[in-house]
C-alpha cells in the first residue's frame, strides 16, 4: 500500500538538501478538515534553516512539488502546504492491497521474536465471577489479539487469585459446616455462603480466626489435607469460570496464580534481604517506600506467611526468567493502582532493570443501571448471567427484524455476547461507565449490533453479485467524496491497530471500525452498488469486499464474532 507520507517526505527531502526524509516525514500533520488537503506540511523549521518567512517556503516548495503524480493538487495556504491526494491511486492501492491480504491486511511482524505476556481476567477462586470482571477479561482478550495480529508471541496468563489467608477461613468453614455434594451441586454460591457464615461466627468466636491461620499456614507448609481441600476448591471454581471464558471464546495459555508462586518466595525474599530494602518492622518485614511517596510495602507477616505482593514481585521475576518477555501486561483496574506502584518500584529497588517493561494497563469500572439485571443470589451479577441475558434479548430482537433467518440460536449468541463485548471496548478504558441494555443491544447506535449488521449486509450484497475477481478495476468510479471518505479509513486500519497496541487501547480499534461501517453505510445509501454498469458495480463491490473485510478483522481482534447474516 503506498504510504502517502511517505512519498511527500521523500519528494521534500529530494529538493531540500538540510531536511532528511525522517524529519519531514516527523513534520506532516494531518489537516482538520480534507477541504485543506489529505495532508500538510507546516514550514515554520525550514523557515527557521532558511531565515525567509514559512509563508515564502511555502509558496516556493509548492512550485517545486507541483508536478508529482501521486497528488492531484499541491497547494499552500500561509506556511502550509497542503496535498491532496490522487483519489485513483488511493483507491487502486488500498483495494489491491486488501484483496491481496484479505484478513490479514493490517497484520505486520514488528514483534517478531519479541515475548508479550499479557495477563487479564485473574478472578479469585471460591468467588463470584462477576459482572466487575467484564473489563479485564475482554480488553485482555483484545490486547492478547492485537499483540499477536502484529507479530508478537504472545502469552495469555489468568494470574488466579487461589492463595492466601482467606483459604484458611474457607478450609475451616468447609470442616466444620460444608457439605461437598451441595456444594459440588452449586458452587460459587455455596463457597460464598461458607465464606460469610465464617466471618458471622468469628464476631462470636474470635479463635476462629487462629484456626483459620493455622490452616492457612498448613497448606504453604504443603499439608496434604489442606492441598487437597483447597485443590478441590480451585477444580470446582475452574469449571465455573470456564463456562464463561466458553461463551466468550477466550483461551489462555496458562493459569499459574497465585499459589504457583508459593514455593519461589523464599528466594525471592532472600534476594530482597541481600539487597537490603527488608526493614523489620514488628515482627514482619516490609519495604519502606517512603523516600517514594509511597506507603510501605508489607512482604512477610509476622507469622511468616507471605501476601498479594510478595507473591506478584515472585510471578514478575519467574516471567522474566521464564518467558523473557518484551512486555509484561496486566490488565487490572485503576483501583489497584498504588499496589502495581510499590510492586514496580520494589522490582526496581531489587536491581531489575525490566521493571520498566511491566506495566499495568488500568481501566475504570463498570456499573449497572437502575433494573439492568436482577440480583437474586443476593448483590452480586454474575457475568454468565448478564451474558445469558444478553442472548436471551438478541433472540427476541432478531426474531421480529429477521424471522426467516438460519440458525438463530447461534447468531443470537454471536451477536447477544458481541453486543456486550463491543460495548466494553466502546469507551476510553480509564472511563468508569454505565451499563445498559438499550445502549448495548440497539441495531443503530455506535454498537456491536450495528457493525455487525453492517457487516452482513455486506456480506450478502457479495453473495448477491457473486463477487469474485477484481482483474481491470476502474478506480476512477471510487473517487467520489462518499468512496474516498471510506478509502480513507481503510487506509489507516494498520496504523489504528499499531496505535492500539502502543497505548494498550482497545477502543481506538473499536470506534474505527465504527467509523468504517458509517461511511460505508452512507456509501451504501448514495451510490447503488448492484446496477447495470458492469464496470460500476465491479468497482464498487471490490469495496464493500474491503469493507466486509476489514471489519471482520477488527471485531475478530476485539474478540468479536462477524456472522454473514443476521
Ligand atoms: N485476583 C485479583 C482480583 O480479583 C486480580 C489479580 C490481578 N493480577 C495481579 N497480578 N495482581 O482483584
Amino acid at each position: 500500500m503506498i504510504d502517502f507520507k511517505e512519498v511527500i517526505s521523500k519528494a521534500v527531502s529530494e529538493k531540500i538538501d538540510e531536511l532528511s526524509k525522517k524529519e519531514v516525514e516527523e513534520l506532516i500533520e494531518i489537516p482538520p478538515n480534507y477541504d485543506l488537503g489529505d495532508y500538510a506540511l507546516p514550514c515554520f523549521k525550514m523557515a527557521k534553516i532558511f531565515r525567509k518567512a514559512p509563508n515564502l517556503i511555502a509558496e516556493e516548495l509548492v512550485e517545486l512539488l507541483d508536478e508529482n503524480e501521486y497528488f492531484e493538487k499541491v497547494q499552500n495556504v500561509g506556511p502550509y502546504v497542503n496535498f491532496f491526494v490522487n483519489k485513483e491511486i488511493l483507491a487502486k492501492s488500498v483495494l489491491e492491497e486488501i484483496f491481496e491480504k484479505k484478513e490479514r491486511f493490517g497484520s505486520q511482524d514488528i514483534g517478531k521474536g519479541k515475548n508479550v505476556i499479557v495477563e487479564f481476567s485473574s478472578p479469585n477462586i471460591a468467588k463470584p465471577f462477576h459482572i466487575g470482571h467484564i473489563r479485564t477479561t475482554v480488553i485482555g482478550n483484545a490486547l492478547y489479539k492485537i499483540y499477536k495480529f502484529l507479530g508478537f508471541n504472545t502469552i495469555a496468563i489468568n494470574h488466579l487469585g487461589d492463595y492466601g489467608t482467606q483459604f484458611g477461613k474457607l478450609i475451616v468453614a468447609y470442616k466444620k459446616w460444608g457439605d461437598r455434594e451441595v456444594i459440588e451441586s452449586n458452587p460459587i454460591p455455596e463457597l460464598l455462603k461458607l465464606y460469610v457464615k465464617f466471618h458471622e461466627e468469628a464476631e462470636e468466636n474470635p479463635e476462629l480466626e487462629d484456626e483459620a491461620r493455622m490452616w492457612f499456614n498448613k497448606l504453604e507448609n504443603g499439608n496434604e489435607e489442606a492441598k487437597s481441600i483447597w485443590q478441590w476448591f480451585r477444580d470446582v471454581s475452574l469449571k465455573e469460570f470456564n463456562r464463561v471464558y466458553e461463551m466468550l471464546n477466550i483461551k489462555f495459555d496458562s493459569y499459574a496464580g497465585e499459589s504457583f508462586y508459593s514455593d519461589k518466595m523464599p528466594k525471592v525474599i532472600e534476594m530482597m534481604k541481600e539487597k537490603g530494602i527488608l526493614t523489620e518492622s514488628r515482627g514482619a518485614e516490609i519495604v519502606d517506600l517512603e523516600p517514594y511517596g509511597m506507603p510501605p510495602a508489607l512482604i512477610r507477616k509476622s507469622d511468616g506467611s507471605t501476601l498479594y505482593i510478595t507473591r506478584d514481585i515472585a510471578a514478575a521475576i519467574y516471567r522474566k526468567e521464564h518467558y523473557d518477555f518484551y512486555k509484561n501486561v496486566y490488565v487490572v483496574g485503576a483501583e489497584q493502582k498504588l499496589h502495581f506502584d510499590q510492586w514496580r518500584k520494589i522490582i526496581e529497588l531489587m536491581g531489575f532493570d525490566w521493571a520498566k517493561d511491566c506495566i499495568h494497563v488500568p481501566f475504570g469500572m463498570v456499573s449497572l443501571e437502575e433494573g439492568t439485571m436482577s440480583t437474586r443470589k443476593g448483590k452480586v451479577v454474575f457475568l454468565e448471567d448478564v451474558l445469558k441475558k444478553a442472548i436471551e434479548k438478541t433472540e427476541d430482537i432478531i426474531s421480529k427484524k429477521n424471522p426467516n433467518l438460519k440458525d438463530k440460536r447461534k447468531v443470537a449468541e454471536q451477536v447477544g455476547i458481541g453486543a456486550v463485548v463491543f460495548q466494553e471496548l466502546s469507551n476510553n478504558r480509564i472511563k468508569d461507565y454505565v451499563f445498559s441494555w438499550d445502549r448495548t443491544l440497539s441495531f443503530d447506535g455506535e454498537t456491536g449490533p450495528y457493525v455487525q449488521y453492517t457487516h452482513a449486509r455486506a456480506s450478502s450484497l457479495l453473495e448477491k453479485a457473486d463477487f469474485k475477481i477484481t482483474e481491470n478495476v476502474d478506480y476512477s468510479i471510487l473517487t467520489n467524496e462518499q468512496a474516498v471518505n471510506v478509502l480513507r479509513l481503510l487506509q489507516q486500519f494498520p496504523k489504528v491497530i499499531v496505535n492500539a497496541m502502543e497505548k494498550n487501547e482497545p477502543s481506538i480499534i473499536t470506534r474505527h471500525i465504527v467509523d468504517i461501517a458509517q461511511e460505508f453505510n452512507r456509501f451504501y445509501h448514495d451510490c447503488p452498488i448492484i446496477v447495470e454498469d458492469e464496470k460500476v458495480q465491479k468497482a464498487r463491490l471490490l469495496l464493500v469486499y474491503a469493507v466486509k473485510t476489514v471489519i471482520k478483522t477488527g471485531l475478530g481482534l476485539l474478540g468479536v464474532e462477524a456472522p454473514e447474516k443476521m
